[in-house]
């Protein structure tokens, strides 16, 4: 991103395009569920359930995923922001999940989203079928594993253009993207720090969710030893009120990269993470020769769920 780079005033600023991985305007699930839906296919599953808020990328790309794979899909999606407004509830991921023939059960803030999922898979077996119920955000040690795969692909593509990747940035929510790029950076010992921005969650609390879910996913692929402790870093500072909930730096990052890189972020994540890794630039938290990526994990549905609050 030399336009943005050169804007910031350095350091180098590169992004792996996550958000062009496919699956109804693409995102980071595509990777988590590659590995899903083999598993799905492999149980003879032929429903997909999956849990989520109502503006969900995870619950949009799981429906893509279904549609492609000739399955039926069941969305429990959570109306977890407070006064949503009209482009929230009809537009953005939601306008896609039913284009997708999804079937969507809403369900009231703060209901026991786990509990929840379970009943859908039991009202699917009710009825005949057999459902493969997804975690929310795809994270467990098998999506972890599409993170495990963007890493190595990652020091891949930095090998070949002579370049050492110092420090990635990305939002992280249920912890798998983040999980799986330690497991892969930190099990071939790259040396390569991830640095994961919270959009909803204290730093503790996500800390504490990813190095389970990295020692999930060490286990699974069955790396020697215990999973390393020192490059699991979360800073919970630019979320602002609460997930979902705009701030005025995630509408700065969002219009200056689209000004200076033509690239497209979301209100909710890759925004508030680029909200996040721009302030961290002004406080010159990194050299001015180090090489940072960052991951864009997709979401650019969203900006239609969200277009009052960016209105002028
Ligand atoms: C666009 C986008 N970026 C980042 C994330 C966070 O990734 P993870 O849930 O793996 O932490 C999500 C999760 O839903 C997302 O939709």
């Amino acid at each position: 991103m030399t336009r943005l780079s050169d804007r910031l005033g350095g350091p180098r600023l590169w992004i792996k395009r996550d958000d062009c991985t496919g699956l109804a305007t693409g995102g980071n699930k595509t990777r988590k569920l590659e590995y899903l839906v083999a598993d799905a296919l492999q149980q003879g599953a032929d429903t997909l359930i999956t849990l989520g808020a109502l503006q969900s990328n995870h619950a949009r790309q799981t429906a893509a995923a279904a549609a492609k794979a000739g399955l039926k899909c069941v969305l429990v999606l959570e109306e977890r922001v407070s006064q949503p407004t009209e482009a929230y509830r009809h537009n953005g991921n939601i306008l896609l999940d039913r284009l997708l023939g999804a079937t969507l059960n809403y369900v009231p803030r703060d209901t026991p989203m786990a509990d929840a999922g379970a009943r859908a898979a039991e009202e699917v077996r009710r009825s005949g079928g057999k459902p493969y119920l997804i975690p929310a955000g795809g994270s467990n040690a098998i999506g972890a594993l599409g993170y495990v795969g963007c890493a190595v692909e990652m020091i891949q593509q930095a090998a070949d253009l002579g370049l050492r990747i110092d420090r990635v940035v990305h939002a992280t929510g249920s912890s798998g993207t983040q999980a799986g790029l330690v497991a892969g950076f930190d099990g071939v010992r790259s040396g390569v720090r991830v640095l994961g921005i919270t959009v909803g969650r204290p730093r503790a609390v996500q800390e504490k969710n990813v190095t389970d879910l990295l020692d999930e996913t060490w286990a699974h692929l069955g790396l020697k030893g215990a999973a390393p402790r020192d490059n699991i870093e979360a800073n919970d500072q630019y979320f602002g009120e609460a997930y979902g909930v705009p701030t005025s730096a995630m509408k700065e990052a969002v219009q200056l990269v689209a000004e200076t890189e033509s690239l497209l972020l979301d209100p909710v994540y890759s925004g508030k993470a680029m909200s996040g890794l721009i302030d961290l630039v002004r406080k010159s938290a990194f050299g001015k020769d180090e090489n940072i990526v960052f991951v864009h994990t997709g979401g650019q549905a969203g900006l239609f769920a969200y277009e009052p609050a960016f209105a002028a």
